[in-house]
């Protein structure tokens, strides 16, 4: 079986105060939409790509971005679950019910290659899917309306939820289209996939494939994609 890359890069990134969405700021002369792109795009085992843009985005058609792969372009919605879900009705016909998706969120631009191999190589017998997450290290606490300590939660089994996140075509469909239909939120792909009664296989990855959110983080991302590719 197949497997595409599909990217939501539809969000506009209200945390990071930037004037533009944090996938379109530059990392040494690079976006962050285009060092995540090449990732798949130089993976030999992926097919090729979906990417969810902004119905407004002046910014995608500026980058360099080349290959030889299928790369479809659709316009994402309004979170990222109905951004998934156009990329995938776009695949429609291409792709093979049981072709694999990783989804890949636009702001992960430090996805290692050792992640996604063994991503791959974990999953691609699976019935099921998963995707890459990371124990939980620090010390969890609950707290209530005043911002004091109602309790310590135990972080025992409790993992962060990374991507790529890797399913079937049409039961990831069949999931998103549920989830949304039932006025689910789903912030992921396998939350989708739980409710519809899966049990998503977690895939230890790497603590680097940071998502950025805040200034802090793309600072940190420049470091990380400097150290790597040193
Ligand atoms: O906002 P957050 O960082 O959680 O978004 C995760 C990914 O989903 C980002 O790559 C963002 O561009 C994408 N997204 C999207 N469509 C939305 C919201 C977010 O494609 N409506």
């Amino acid at each position: 079986h197949a497997f595409w890359a599909v990217i939501p890069a539809a969000g506009v990134g209200r945390r990071m105060g930037a004037d533009r969405p944090k996938q379109y700021l530059e990392l040494a002369g690079r976006t962050v939409l285009e060092y995540t792109l090449n990732i798949f795009i130089r993976h030999p085992r992926i097919t090729g790509l979906a990417v969810a843009i902004g119905a407004e985005d002046p910014w995608f058609p500026e980058l360099s971005i080349r290959t030889d792969k299928p790369m479809l372009v659709v316009h994402g919605g309004e979170e990222r679950c109905h951004s998934v879900l156009n990329a995938l009705r776009a695949l429609e016909g291409q792709v093979s019910d049981d072709d694999w998706m990783l989804v890949h969120d636009a702001a992960r631009p430090c996805l290692g290659r050792e992640d996604l191999d063994r991503l791959l190589e974990t999953l691609e017998h699976d019935p099921v899917g998963g995707l890459l997450a990371v124990p939980v290290s620090d010390t969890l606490k609950r707290g209530d309306a005043d911002g004091r300590v109602e309790q310590t939660v135990d972080r025992s089994g409790l993992w962060r939820a990374f991507t790529p996140q890797m399913f079937r075509y049409r039961a990831l469909m069949r999931a998103l289209q549920t989830a949304l239909a039932e006025g689910a939120t789903v912030t992921d792909d396998a939350s989708a996939m739980e409710r519809a009664g899966h049990a998503p296989r977690l895939v230890e990855g790497s603590p680097s494939n940071i998502k950025i959110t805040s200034p802090a983080d793309l600072a940190l991302a420049g470091f990380l994609l400097e150290r790597d590719r040193a």
